[in-house]
């Protein structure tokens, strides 16, 4: 695991001996409290997923509004990344159960990702710099897991305090980029564990879906030395 400055964390004392570094809140501070508790909390009130998610709106805008909460260190590149690029994932919260997790992702200027999915429903803004994202849908019928068809659906550009929503299969594959002469920092709301979770890449010209595990920077997955 990388080593990214001083510990943040004060995760919760009901984690085993082996968690405690890897879940829980990595980041303790209240604005990250509050948005993962009102998660929480609207999670048993709105069974709705969409209904949900737009619930979470309000909540999700204070956190990329409030400034002085991310620790530099979570905010630079990772030239060990997992995404490649030098893009750096830092987990920020992380449900030991792997229902929910909360993430800085530190994308260099000029940098693109991969045209990924997530496979969870989520909320991703832009908390520092621009970003540029191109979103696709697939139009084949999923059958074959190594081959997808896409089409573009809709590309904008994502400025500090914008965001979106993902509400899988709806917008779930895109891919960023940083188009700010600063690295750009989006910070990503998501109903699972995403860097540990199997997704996949997409190769748009040939078709071909690679699956891949991204990884922390900042934290192990469970049962890999990511
Ligand atoms: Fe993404």
């Amino acid at each position: 695991m990388c080593d990214f400055g001083q510990p943040h964390r004060h995760p919760s004392t009901s984690l085993g001996a082996g968690d405690r570094e890897n879940f829980g809140f990595l980041v303790d501070v209240p604005q990250v409290r509050a948005l993962v508790e009102a998660t929480r909390r609207l999670t048993i009130e709105i069974p709705d997923t969409p209904a949900r998610v737009t619930a979470l709106r309000p909540a999700f805008a204070q956190l990329l509004a409030a400034n002085d909460w991310l620790p530099p260190e979570y905010g630079e590149p990772d030239l060990k990344s997992g995404m490649g690029g030098g893009i750096g994932q830092y987990a920020l919260y992380r449900a030991e159960d792997g229902s929910l997790c909360l993430f800085s992702l530190v994308i260099p200027p000029g940098a693109q990702t991969p045209i990924h999915d997530h496979l969870a429903w989520g909320l991703i803004g832009v908390y520092r710099g621009v970003q540029d994202e191109t979103v696709y849908r697939r139009t084949d019928d999923g059958s074959d897991e190594s081959r997808a068809s896409l089409e573009i659906t809709r590309q904008q550009t994502v400025r500090r305090g914008e965001f979106y929503t993902l509400l899988p299969p709806l917008d779930d594959i895109h891919f960023v980029k940083t188009v700010s002469d600063t690295p750009s920092i989006s910070i990503h709301l998501l109903a699972n564990d995403t860097a540990c979770v199997t997704r996949h890449r997409f190769d748009a010209t040939s078709g071909i879906v690679t699956p891949f595990r991204s990884g922390y920077s900042n934290a192990k997955c469970r049962d890999t030395e990511t």
